[in-house]
């Protein structure tokens, strides 16, 4: 599919947007393996969060829509009768991953055809420490097998320094660690989102946190629970943007997510002079939720690296457009996690800004893109890929006329609505 983008004037208007991604699916995965009902308001409508649920239904538990919110009755999971199909998602298969190697039966799990070039070894690695069997293709990409207790006996605890900054890894090896015999522990190497330590106090686990340590005590008993995901940041960071493009912009965003793991997005573009003011917070699950009124303002430019790469590493297609319009531009370092995401975002950046006629150089583990730029009306291919198909949108909004963005439905795997938004709150 593909949409054509016309320059704006302004961004205008008041948003509230779906669940956040990365919660939802960790609400969608712990309701399921809890005992009795959780309901979750404002469950993210991406297909991503669509493929856990389908994921977990195909595991036996029992989910329903209803009124807004998905509604999940958990308890001990089945034996599935086909392949589990994770789509695009790579928060599915890893975290789900660790789920499923502590089952009693043998499961199979894969998904589309970039999912099926992302790298499974980071999950493998711990996982067959903890004593799970798990067959992968060429050893390390999709689809896995991941053997029952019957070929691999019960799983135990480890202590586990994770070698990358990856909230997926940790996470999998925390829900396994569910279902293990002894403690899990979990060293970073650098802060990641916490999504899945919070998510799993709330429905009754015994987890400490000391820095960048995680403990979960074995034994957990996980019950049902009411719980809302928040807005997602990531999404509202490609309005964010453009808002800040955009001469004489004014949005405000209710109910979004501001858990500190995440908000330091907000942090380094008010360190590049945009006017964004957190309006109102409180807190909902452990979770922050808050509304945002963001300005059009000039921005200088920054550099991102170390453990702010990892904070951001979602947002950074958005901030690489805002990067190319700011006074200084953006360099953005230690970032080689951005070659395996659902596209290797540095090179699918690349190609996007060279069709545009904006300068970048690019390197392994990241890139600079000066500042000044203008942005040349283009057609942008997105690669399926969501991030760039929606930051590639918010370029052409600034654009010097229509550009046509390919593949533009894969935004619908995080954000299905985020086309129709667009336009609403768009002026031209
Ligand atoms: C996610 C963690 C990040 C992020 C992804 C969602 C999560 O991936 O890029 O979109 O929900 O835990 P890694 O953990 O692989 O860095």
């Amino acid at each position: 599919m593909r949409e054509t983008i016309s320059p704006a004037r302004a961004i205008e208007g008041v948003i509230t947007l779906p669940g956040d991604k990365s919660i939802s699916h960790r609400y969608g995965m712990l309701a399921s393996i809890a005992t009795g009902r959780s309901t979750i308001a404002n469950y993210s409508t991406g297909a991503d969060c669509q493929s856990t649920l389908t994921c977990m239904a195909a595991l036996g538990a029992k989910i329903q829509r209803r009124d807004g919110s998905v509604v999940i009755e958990g308890g001990t999971l089945q034996e599935p009768g086909a392949m589990l199909d994770a789509g695009n998602s790579g928060s599915t298969i890893r975290m789900l991953s660790g789920i499923l190697a502590a089952q009693a039966f043998t499961s199979r799990i894969g998904g589309d055809e970039s999912l099926s070039r992302r790298p499974m070894g980071r999950i493998i690695g711990p996982l067959t420490e903890m004593g799970a069997r798990i067959e992968a293709r060429e050893g390390k990409y999709p689809p896995l097998v991941i053997y029952g207790r019957e070929h691999s006996g019960a799983l135990h605890g480890i202590d586990y320094h994770l070698p990358m900054a990856s909230a997926q890894v940790k996470s999998c090896i925390l829900l396994a660690g569910l279902f293990a015999q002894g403690d899990t522990i979990v060293r970073e190497p650098v802060r990641t989102r916490d999504h899945t330590e919070i998510a799993l106090k709330e429905f009754g686990a015994e987890i400490e946190i000391k820095k960048r340590t995680i403990c979960l005590h074995a034994g957990a008993r996980l019950s049902g629970r009411e719980l809302v995901a928040p807005g997602d940041l990531s999404s509202a960071c490609f309005f964010m943007v453009a808002a800040l493009l955009l001469k004489e912009s004014s949005l405000v965003i209710h109910g979004v997510g501001l858990n500190p793991t995440r908000s330091g997005l907000l942090d380094f573009l008010v360190s590049m002079g945009a006017q964004i003011k957190v309006l109102e917070v409180h807190q909902v699950g452990g979770e922050l939720i808050g509304d945002l009124r963001v300005q059009a303002s000039p921005v200088t430019g920054g550099v991102i690296e170390g453990a702010m790469t990892a904070a951001l590493i979602d947002e950074i297609p958005a901030l690489a457009v805002l990067g190319a319009a700011s006074s200084n531009g953006l360099t953005v370092r230690d970032a080689g996690e951005l070659r395996v995401k659902e596209t290797d975002r540095i090179a699918t950046i690349e190609a996007g800004f060279r069709q545009m006629g904006v300068k970048i150089e690019t390197n392994p583990e990241g890139f600079h893109v000066p500042g000044g730029q203008s942005f040349h009306a283009a057609q942008i291919d997105s690669a399926g890929d969501h991030r760039i198909a929606m930051a590639f949108a918010v370029a052409a909004l600034a654009a010097d006329g229509p550009c046509t963005i390919e593949g533009a439905e894969s935004a619908g795997v995080s954000f299905p609505e985020f086309f129709g938004t667009l336009r609403q709150i768009t002026q031209t």
